[in-house]
């Protein structure tokens, strides 16, 4: 999801950089000598990973994928990156954190991760940390985009199979747009950012609150949506009550702030097409 638009976005702001973007079929970040090997060859300057196990509730059956993927596989790309002398970008997530903090988290917080897909993301960032100095760690959040599955899909879909749809409402954080997103990675790495920086729209909202404006703004809004606590939802993995991401430092570093998720949905879904995923 993320990757097909970060790519337009790289492509369009870095018209003098060659920018190459690879999938599962051209690298299996698993297996860590082809990918040491393919990027070593490249000879690249930067490295951006955001290859990921991205299930969060299959992390929590498939704990040894979960690791495999998203903590051996940064460590492997990381190696790569170390090797080759290369700028290292990895994606990182707000479940690293458990919600308990019940105000904006800061990059400086401590994480204490509370499923399986946070502590694999969480091990990511650790090891790309320990291996490449100067590595940029872009945590983000509630994705949803052009491409692939996410929430606006999930409910768009929902909408047109029942009358009545179930939302959780006790889980608080704020949507973001792939495409704002990759604008913004786009613009740390020309500010040669380091560290680790928050990335998300700006406000916040409950999946509930979420759920009826895509449904308002899809001209849906006749299906009925009941808020539900996460208990009811019965998901595998628990959730943070309460992510949402200070992105002061994104700001300081670069002038950008993304704008209210209301808006950067607006948006998406005036030229959204179900097909395109
Ligand atoms: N989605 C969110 O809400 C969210 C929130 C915070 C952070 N993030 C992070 O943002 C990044 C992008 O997320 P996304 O939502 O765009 O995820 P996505 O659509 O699931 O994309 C992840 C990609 O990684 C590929 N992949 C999986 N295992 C791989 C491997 N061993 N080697 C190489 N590629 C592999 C997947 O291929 P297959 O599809 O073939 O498996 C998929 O194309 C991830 O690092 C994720 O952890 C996402």
């Amino acid at each position: 999801m993320l990757g097909r638009d970060l790519m337009s976005v790289l492509l369009s702001s870095l018209p003098d950089d060659e920018v190459i973007g690879w999938d599962i079929e051209d690298i299996d970040i698993q297996k860590e000598d082809d990918t040491v090997y393919k990027i070593d060859k490249l000879r690249p300057d930067i490295v951006t990973n955001i290859a990921a196990y991205t299930d969060v509730d299959g992390c929590e059956s498939n704990e040894e994928k979960a690791l495999s993927v998203n903590a051996e596989g940064a460590r492997h790309v990381a190696l790569a990156a170390l090797k080759c002398r290369a700028k290292m970008v990895y994606l990182s997530t707000d479940y690293v954190f458990d919600g308990n903090k019940r105000e904006p988290y800061l990059e400086s917080d401590s994480p204490h991760p509370l499923n399986v897909y946070g502590r694999s993301k969480w091990k990511g960032e650790q090891y790309v940390q320990e291996l490449v100095k100067d590595s940029l760690i872009v945590r983000t959040q509630w994705l949803y985009g052009r491409y692939g599955k996410n929430f606006v899909t999930s409910i768009l879909r929902q909408a047109k199979e029942k009358r009545v749809l179930s939302i959780v409402n006790d889980q608080i954080g704020s949507p973001t747009y792939t495409v704002d997103l990759g604008k913004a990675v786009s613009a740390l790495i020309q500010f040669d950012a380091r560290g680790i920086f928050h990335v998300a729209n700006s406000d916040l909202c409950t999946w509930y609150t979420f759920g009826q404006a895509i449904l308002k703004l899809s001209g849906m809004d006749k299906v009925r949506v009941i808020p539900i606590s996460s208990k009811e939802d019965g998901r595998p993995a628990t959730r943070p009550s309460y992510s949402v991401l200070n992105c002061q430092k994104l700001k300081k570093k670069t002038g950008l702030t993304l704008r209210p998720w209301s808006d950067a949905l607006k948006e998406h879904l005036s030229t959204y097409r179900p097909s395109m995923g």
